[in-house]
């Protein structure tokens, strides 16, 4: 065992009794630190950074490790990494290890974007069997820190369980698994039976993803493919409290005000930690939070102009 203070089997002992483990899990231009410290304070389990580029870490690190800082209070978390070149991985798992020291770092096996797939990186790397073996050796070989993988169901040739099946035998603590193929994007069903498959070919902590929006239909993918938890993404924009709502298997329906609160909350981190560029990033988070009410159109027409934390405020309050 490389690091006793793997969290990842502490959280596979309490999936073990009974309790499955919730993620937030990665998204591009959404799961900074504002948001993940959010999503923290209703009780995620675990929470991925955005992914980051093994290649710019190695070549022009700042901006890279400016995007991935985090607050004590977001552990455990994970930075998750892309990128096609063992090489770089190397280097880039050394320079997390050193300079941001997160609880782990994961690789990116699921990205469909062609800017990442035109680098040989992402989902189209699931589909590149040797290589892909190669570039997690790399990663386990330059950190003490407990190395995860995420993977669709599908990419390419490769399905989850040839991948599983082809680095069983390195030290690969956990692995979340999109249930959609490469083909597939982000829309369709969930391929639940290859995320049960997965047990045979993998002894550490399986994460099941694609399509949880809600605490039911966690529970039930949970059932489906006796998984150790659930990684979401999506029902989590503008419903951070869905942790909570799937830690006490009930609907704790927030009002307009209690969303708009919390919200502002969130617009508040986000102005602390990036400043006004933070803000206009943070516009897409905005408008999921101003969702599924009457009159919601009209105020993410507004909420769209917000350039500061004093404008959330006048246009909500
Ligand atoms: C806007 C956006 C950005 C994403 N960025 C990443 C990423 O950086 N790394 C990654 O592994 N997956 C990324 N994903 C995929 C999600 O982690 C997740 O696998 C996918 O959205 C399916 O889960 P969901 O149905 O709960 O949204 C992204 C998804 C979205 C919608």
């Amino acid at each position: 065992m490389k690091n006793s203070q793997d969290f990842w089997q502490n959280l596979k002992i309490s999936a073990k009794g009974g309790q499955a483990i919730y993620a937030l899990a990665p998204m591009a231009g959404l799961t900074d630190s504002a948001f993940r410290q959010i999503c923290k304070g209703f009780g995620a389990d675990v929470l991925y950074s955005e992914m980051a580029s093994v290649t710019a870490l190695v070549y022009s690190p700042d901006k890279t490790l400016a995007m991935l800082k985090f607050n004590k209070m977001e552990r455990p978390y994970i930075v998750q990494l892309f990128g096609s070149n063992s090489k770089h991985f190397i280097k880039a798992v050394k320079i997390i290890s050193k300079k941001i020291k997160p609880d782990g770092i994961d690789i990116n096996f699921g990205c469909p974007v062609k800017k990442v797939q035109k680098q040989g990186a992402g989902a189209v790397l699931m589909d590149d069997l040797k290589l892909s073996r190669e570039i997690i050796k790399s990663a386990i070989v330059g950190t003490v820190l407990p190395i995860s993988i995420k993977i669709r169901s599908q990419a390419g040739r490769v399905d989850a369980s040839q991948f599983l099946n082809n680095v069983s035998d390195l030290d690969i603590k956990a692995v979340m698994i999109h249930g959609r193929t490469l083909k597939q994007g982000f829309a369709g069903d969930i391929n639940w039976q290859i995320i049960k498959k997965a047990r045979d070919f993998f002894r550490g902590v399986i994460l099941a993803n694609g399509g949880v929006n809600s605490w039911d239909n966690a529970i039930e993918l949970l059932k489906k493919t006796e998984a150790d938890g659930i990684g979401i993404a999506r029902g989590a924009l503008g419903r951070p409290w869905i942790f909570e709502n799937v830690k006490c298997q009930m609907s704790n329906v927030k009002t307009k005000e209690d969303i708009f609160r919390i919200a502002i909350k969130h617009a508040g981190l986000v102005e602390k930690l990036k400043g006004k560029q933070g803000i206009i990033e943070m516009r897409k988070h905005l408008c999921a939070y101003a969702s599924g009410f009457p009159g919601a159109g009209e105020l993410r027409q507004k909420l769209v102009q917000a350039e500061n934390l004093k404008d959330i405020k006048r246009i909500l309050e």
